[in-house]
């Protein structure tokens, strides 16, 4: 990103009077294990990717917010007081969710602001561009307006625009790792309890490798809200006889014994992902602490066929791509990353076949879906904040 074009075009756009913008940044995500137990309460293994959302703002005199990007072809000039009402399905919705959350929180809007976005996420390819540009809104707001609002609090209200405002029923996990991010590490995070530990993420002589199947989803799909009401269903079987408030309570153990209280297949497989994928990621941490990569790359590959078989929000895409990566020879592990149903997958791959393992991988994966897909060899970023 180049700060200089970045401030011209914020020029262009909204004039040049005394007033400097202030530039925000918060990146994008990649998940290394913990798929869909983020609602359940359960473990998460997230870490903050380089690349993310830019943010130039700052306060007019107009009483109205002017929203632009340099990804989305609409603007808006929004007046101060319609700031609460939804625009149809559009980006500006994020941005306008946080703001309608900072408001509950004491925010008083007496002037508007200026904002331009610009994000090098790739969209659509489920690395949290939306939870970028939602903590990138509020941790702006946040400083330029004095609120004081702490980082957990931010992150919570984060989440809750896009539950309430934006409509899909998301857990923490987004939001989360890029409010709390630290550079070079992954994040271990209790769904639950919100407490986290940052888990040191470098693997000599392995690389982390994001491909892109480049087929699109949209998080305000059903399937992903339909999923979390599958799990809620599946607490219900459990609720005559104890006491549960979340399916990652049950360990593998027990649910392997009481499984026979859910009536309904699909349920069950829905539930048997949660559980074996929250043991996964609690594997992975010891696996990863231990320098055992193997054994990080196995759970990864045990956590993509879980979510193939029990949670069906693979698809043929993410599944080709994973048995792409998995054919290359130095591939410690593949899986599908973030809701799934397309976007990218996360590999890791021995550093010196990174060359050979876009090649191969990426021919075998147009031969099997004749799509093209990206690579992205990203750093490990740390969390959103001011830069400039
Ligand atoms: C999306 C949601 C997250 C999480 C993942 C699946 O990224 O925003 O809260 O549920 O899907 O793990």
């Amino acid at each position: 990103m180049d700060n200089g074009t970045l401030r011209d075009t914020f020029a262009n756009l909204y004039g040049d009077p005394a007033e400097e913008p202030a530039l925000f940044f918060a990146p994008g995500r990649v998940n290394l294990i913990g798929e869909h137990t983020d609602y359940n309460q359960g473990y998460v293994l997230p870490c903050a990717l380089s690349f993310g959302t830019y943010l130039l703002v700052r306060r007019n005199r107009s009483g109205n917010c002017h929203f632009s990007s340099e990804n989305e072809r609409k603007s808006f000039t929004i007046p101060l007081h319609a700031l609460t009402e939804k625009k149809g399905r559009h980006w500006v919705n994020y941005p306008l969710g946080v703001m309608q959350q900072l408001v509950l929180k004491g925010m008083e809007l007496e002037e508007g602001f200026d904002f331009y976005y610009s994000g090098d996420i790739p969209g659509g390819a489920g690395l949290s561009s939306s939870a970028s540009v939602e903590m990138v809104t509020a941790v702006a707001l946040n400083e330029l307006c004095s609120l004081d609002i702490d980082r957990v609090e931010l992150i919570k209200l984060c989440q809750k625009a896009e539950n309430d405002f934006v409509g899909v029923n998301c857990g923490i996990m987004d939001q989360f790792i890029v409010g709390k991010a630290r550079e070079n590490h992954a994040l271990f995070l209790n769904c639950g309890t919100l407490q986290y530990r940052h888990v040191p993420f470098v693997i000599r002589g392995y690389q982390l490798l994001i491909a892109n199947t480049n087929k699109k989803r949209s998080l305000d799909g059903s399937i992903y809200n339909q999923r979390v009401a599958e799990c809620r269903s599946a607490l219900e079987y459990f609720r005559a006889s104890r006491m549960l408030g979340s399916l990652t309570e049950l360990s593998v153990e027990t649910f392997e014994k009481e499984n026979s209280r859910i009536k309904d297949p699909v349920i069950l497989k829905r539930a048997r992902h949660v559980v074996t994928e929250n043991r996964r990621v609690l594997e992975s941490v010891k696996a990863l602490m231990n320098n055992e990569y193997e054994d990080v790359g196995r759970l990864m590959v045990e956590s993509h066929r879980s979510l193939k078989n029990d949670y069906e929000v693979t698809g043929k895409e993410l599944d080709a791509l994973v048995e792409a990566a998995l054919d290359v020879e130095g591939t410690l592990g593949a899986r599908m990353t973030g809701a799934g149903l397309g976007g990218c997958t996360v590999n890791l791959v021995k550093s010196d076949q990174v060359e050979r393992f876009m090649e191969q991988a990426g021919s075998a994966y147009h031969s099997l879906t004749g799509l093209k897909a990206d690579f992205y060899v990203p750093g490990i970023a740390g969390a959103a904040g001011r830069i400039g």
